[in-house]
């Protein structure tokens, strides 16, 4: 009988024992009182990273357990699998949603597909803001300036994530009669206007952590981001109540993808259950952990249904929404990224110019 032997690969072994030399050389987890107020979070009470150490230790404690390591976890690998499967589709629909022409007529070469560049931007903005959004809760305790930059960071690469969901559903999952609607006339501009102005207030909430109550500052973000919601849903939300879902196979998962969204914002704006159970959550279960774990599911969710939505409405999509349209659709994401990143570095400024008011940056 044939032997198989299963020995682990030595590259896994000896990265294991390089792990198990560095992480004791990692300082442990501290307690609410002992980190300055900015990084504190009602009702955990422990498992906070001490503040200020080298960035090694941060990277490092990406194998640590601390307060955060479910957050970077949840996003890191949401990251991994949607970029997977993303390759398979690609690889599936034979390179040709990329612009590459394996096998056609012309042979094989590179051209750009207008009707696929959406699904494509849609794609990388998402897990360009799942990357950011891991590095962010990673790196931030390093410093006050580090935790605003890589805050404001994470924003801009929400609010394009935003747009690009936006556009998407607007291109692939749009019906017929909510076209005519006066909303899908400035849905383009009206949904690139409110991802910028959430980008910007969850920025100010974030930079007026001395001087905002709680309360006003939670409200600050969650308004602007309930408001784009409602819009940047609006085409799917429509097609869910107007059609039969046998009638096409996206809709239930669209349905899905509510379904997990909804509470996960919930968990977002209310820290609930560590308000119940404080300093019971502080490793595993507070709410913004919930909160990452509901949205990466809904996030790839979205992403499989986008992908049935674009098979079938990719070969009427020129003729239905125009060649010159779908570029502007693409110019505009561009914009938008611009001035979220300009929002960004601007809040960074005057972060460290309210830091250096109050000397607390060399
Ligand atoms: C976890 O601890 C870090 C400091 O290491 C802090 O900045 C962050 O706000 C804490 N997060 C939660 C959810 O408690
Ligand atoms: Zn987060």
């Amino acid at each position: 009988m044939p032997r198989v032997t299963c020995a682990p690969p030595s590259l896994c072994l000896s990265l294991l024992r390089l792990l198990k030399h560095l992480l004791p050389s990692l300082p442990p987890t501290v307690r609410d009182a002992d980190v300055p107020p900015l990084y504190r979070k009602r009702f955990v009470l422990s498992g906070y990273r001490p503040v200020g150490l080298s960035r090694r230790c941060y990277i490092l404690s990406l194998f640590q357990i601390h307060n955060e390591t479910l957050n970077v976890w949840s996003h890191l690998l949401a990251a991994v699998c949607m970029s997977m499967r993303f390759l398979v589709f690609v690889v599936l629909q034979g390179g040709g949603i990329l612009g590459f022409r394996l096998q056609g007529p012309e042979g094989q070469g590179f051209s750009v597909d207008v009707s696929s560049l959406p699904l494509v931007l849609y794609v990388i903005s998402a897990i360009t803001y799942l990357s950011c959004s891991a590095a962010a809760h990673l790196l931030q305790a390093h410093s006050e300036m580090e935790h605003y930059s890589l805050y404001f960071l994470d924003y801009a690469c929400m609010a394009v994530y935003q747009y690009s969901c936006a556009m998407a559903l607007y291109l692939y999952t749009s019906d017929d009669v909510w076209k005519q609607s006066m909303l899908a006339q400035i849905f383009p501009p009206a949904s690139a206007l409110l991802s910028w102005l959430s980008c910007a207030t969850c920025c100010y909430a974030t930079l007026a952590t001395h001087f905002c109550r709680p309360l006003h500052r939670k409200l600050c973000q969650v308004v602007p981001l309930g408001v784009a919601f409602m819009v940047v849903f609006n085409p799917v939300a429509h097609r869910l109540i107007s059609y039969s879902w046998k009638s096409n196979s996206a809709l239930p998962l669209h349905f899905l993808q509510m379904v997990l969204f909804l509470p996960s914002a919930i968990f977002f704006s209310f820290p609930v259950p560590e308000l119940f159970y404080p300093g019971h959550c502080d490793i595993v279960a507070h709410s913004h952990q919930i909160f990452h774990v509901m949205l990466s599911f809904s996030m790839f969710i979205q992403q499989e249904a986008l992908f049935k939505n674009f098979l079938w409405r990719r070969p009427a999509l020129i003729r239905e929404f125009g060649e010159e349209h779908l570029l502007l659709v693409c110019a505009s994401f561009l914009c938008l990224m611009l001035c979220c990143v300009m929002t960004a570095l601007a809040m960074r400024w005057r972060a460290k110019a309210q830091l250096q008011k109050e000397q607390r940056w060399k």
